[in-house]
C-alpha cells in the first residue's frame, strides 16, 4: 500500500479555514433539507430541539473530527490509521458514507440546475396551478435522461473545481462562493419578510409546541443536525488536515456551526412566510422547494428575477458540498492508492456518476428497484442521514474521548497551551460521556428495544 502526504496543501488563513468548511457544511441540507424536515416536524419545536443537537453533539464532534484531521495530516482512512490502527475502519466508514450521499446529493443538485436554468429561460413561467408544478416537477424527474444531463453537468463542476487542487480549486472557490451565498440569502430573506400575510409563516418556524414532539422527533434533528454540519464521515477530519497549526479550531468550529444553522434559519425565513402568504400546508415534504416554491414566486412581481436568484443559491449551495464529498474520496485515494490527483479525482468522478445515474434513474424508470422497500435514491438518502452518519458520530467520540491520546487531543484544541484548558475538560466530558450514552439511547430507541 502506498501512503503519500509528503507536499500536503495547506490552507491560507483563519478566514479560509472558515469558509471552506463551512462550505461544505452550508448546502442543499439546510435549504432543501432543513424547511421541509421543521415542517414535518411540528415548526418552532423541532428548531430548538435542532439547535440543542447542534451544541450538545454537532459542536463537539465537530471538535473531534477537526483534531484528528490536523493531528494527522491525512485523509480519513490514513489520519486514523496513523494516529492508532484499530481504527482506520472508522475513516472506511466516511469514505463510504461519503460515496453513497454524492450518489443522492449529485442527482438533487443537478435539480437545482434545470430549475435555475428553467427560471432564466421562462420554462416554469407557463405553469399556473399547483397542479402543473408538480406535473412539471415529477414530469422532470422522471424522464429517461434529462435530469441525468444535468446532474453529469454538476459532476463536470465538481470535478474541474477539484482537479485544480486545495488551494486554487477549493479554497479560492470558497471565498469566492460563500460570501455571495449570503449575500442572496439575505435579499431573499428581506424580500420574503415584506411579504403580505408572511408573519405566520414566521410564527410557524419561531413558537415551538410541544406537544408535537416524539422521540422519533429527536432522531430527525439529530440525523439533520449531523447531515447539515458534515460531520460523521470524515469532511471534516479531511479539511482539517489541510488547516495551518495557528489555526484555533475551537472559533473556526464555533463559526461554522453558527454560519450553519443561521443559513438554516434564513432560508425558513425565506420560505415559511412565502408558503404560508399563499396558504399552502408547510409540510408537504421534499418537494416544498421544488413544487411549493416555484409556484409562489410566479404570483411575485419580478417573479423571474427571484426565482432565479433563489435556484442560483441552491446551486452555490450544493456546489461548496460535492466538492468537500468528492474531496474525501479524492484525497483517499491519492494518499492511500498513490494515485496522482488528477487520476484519483477521475476514479471518484466516474463512480459517483454512475450511482448518481442510478439513483436519478430510480426515480423513473427504475423504480422497481427497491431496498428494503424505498427506491436507491431513498435508501441512500435514509442510509446515511439516519444510520452512517450518526454511528460514524458515535464511534468518534468513543475514540476521541476514550483512545486517543488525551495530550495530543488537548495539543489541538489548545493550540500546544496557548489557549485555556477549561475547554478542553468540558468538551472531553462531553465526548466521553454525554454524546455516546444519548447516541446510543435514541439508537436503541429507533430499533424499537424499548417498546
Ligand atoms: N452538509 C451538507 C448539506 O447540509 O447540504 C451535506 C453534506 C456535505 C453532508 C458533506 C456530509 C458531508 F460530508
Amino acid at each position: 500500500m502506498v501512503h503519500r502526504s509528503q507536499g500536503r496543501a495547506t490552507l491560507g488563513g483563519k478566514l479560509s479555514a472558515v469558509l471552506v468548511a463551512a462550505g461544505s457544511s452550508v448546502g442543499l441540507g439546510n435549504i432543501w433539507r432543513f424547511p421541509y424536515v421543521v415542517g414535518e416536524n411540528g415548526g418552532g419545536a423541532f428548531l430548538v430541539i435542532y439547535v440543542l443537537c447542534v451544541l450538545l453533539f454537532g459542536l463537539p464532534i465537530m471538535l473531534a473530527e477537526f483534531s484528528v484531521g490536523r493531528a494527522s495530516h491525512r485523509n480519513a482512512v490514513g489520519a486514523y490509521r496513523k494516529l492508532d490502527r484499530r481504527w482506520k475502519f472508522l475513516g472506511y466508514n466516511g469514505v463510504l458514507a461519503a460515496f453513497l450521499i454524492l450518489g443522492f446529493y449529485f442527482v438533487v443538485s443537478g435539480w437545482t440546475a434545470e430549475y435555475m436554468v428553467q427560471s432564466v429561460t421562462g420554462g416554469l413561467a407557463h405553469c399556473t396551478a399547483p397542479e402543473q408544478y408538480a406535473a412539471f416537477f415529477e414530469g422532470f424527474i422522471a424522464h429517461p435522461w434529462r435530469p441525468l444531463v444535468y446532474t453529469g453537468l454538476f459532476i463536470l463542476a465538481t470535478h474541474v473545481i477539484i482537479a485544480m487542487g486545495v488551494q486554487k480549486g477549493i479554497e479560492r472557490s470558497s471565498k469566492l462562493l460563500m460570501p455571495l451565498l449570503l449575500v442572496v440569502l439575505l435579499a431573499l430573506a428581506v424580500h420574503s419578510l415584506l411579504m403580505p400575510g408572511g408573519g405566520e409563516g414566521l410564527r410557524f418556524l419561531f413558537r415551538p409546541d410541544f406537544s408535537k414532539v416524539t422521540p422519533a422527533t429527536v432522531l430527525v434533528a439529530m440525523g439533520q443536525a449531523f447531515f447539515s454540519l458534515s460531520i460523521g464521515l470524515g469532511t471534516m477530519v479531511t479539511y482539517a488536515s489541510y488547516f495551518k497549526p495557528e489555526t484555533d479550531l475551537r472559533k473556526t468550529a464555533f463559526n461554522v456551526t453558527l454560519l450553519d444553522t443561521l443559513v438554516a434559519v434564513l432560508a425558513g425565513v425565506v420560505i415559511f412566510p412565502a408558503v404560508f402568504s399563499v396558504g399552502i400546508a408547510p409540510t408537504s415534504g421534499p418537494s416544498l422547494v421544488f413544487i411549493t416554491l416555484p409556484g409562489i414566486f410566479n404570483g411575485m412581481p419580478l417573479s423571474m428575477v427571484w426565482s432565479t436568484v433563489f435556484f442560483l443559491l441552491l446551486v452555490i449551495a450544493a456546489l461548496t458540498s460535492t466538492l468537500s464529498l468528492h474531496e474525501v474520496l479524492t484525497a483517499y485515494m491519492q494518499e492511500e492508492w498513490g494515485l496522482s490527483r488528477r487520476r484519483a479525482a477521475w476514479t471518484t468522478t466516474a463512480a459517483t456518476a454512475a450511482l448518481g445515474a442510478l439513483a436519478s434513474l430510480s426515480l423513473g424508470v427504475l423504480g422497481g428497484w427497491k431496498i428494503c422497500g424505498l427506491n436507491i435514491f431513498d435508501s441512500l438518502d435514509y442510509l446515511t442521514a439516519n444510520i452512517l452518519l450518526p454511528a460514524g458520530g458515535f464511534v468518534t467520540c468513543i475514540f476521541v474521548g476514550w483512545f486517543m491520546d488525551r495530550r495530543k487531543f488537548e495539543a489541538q484544541i489548545t493550540n500546544n497551551g496557548a489557549f485555556r484548558a477549561w475547554f478542553f475538560v468540558a468538551l472531553r466530558w462531553l465526548l466521553r460521556y454525554f454524546c455516546p450514552v444519548v447516541l446510543l439511547l435514541m439508537f436503541l430507541d429507533n430499533l424499537k428495544v424499548f417498546h
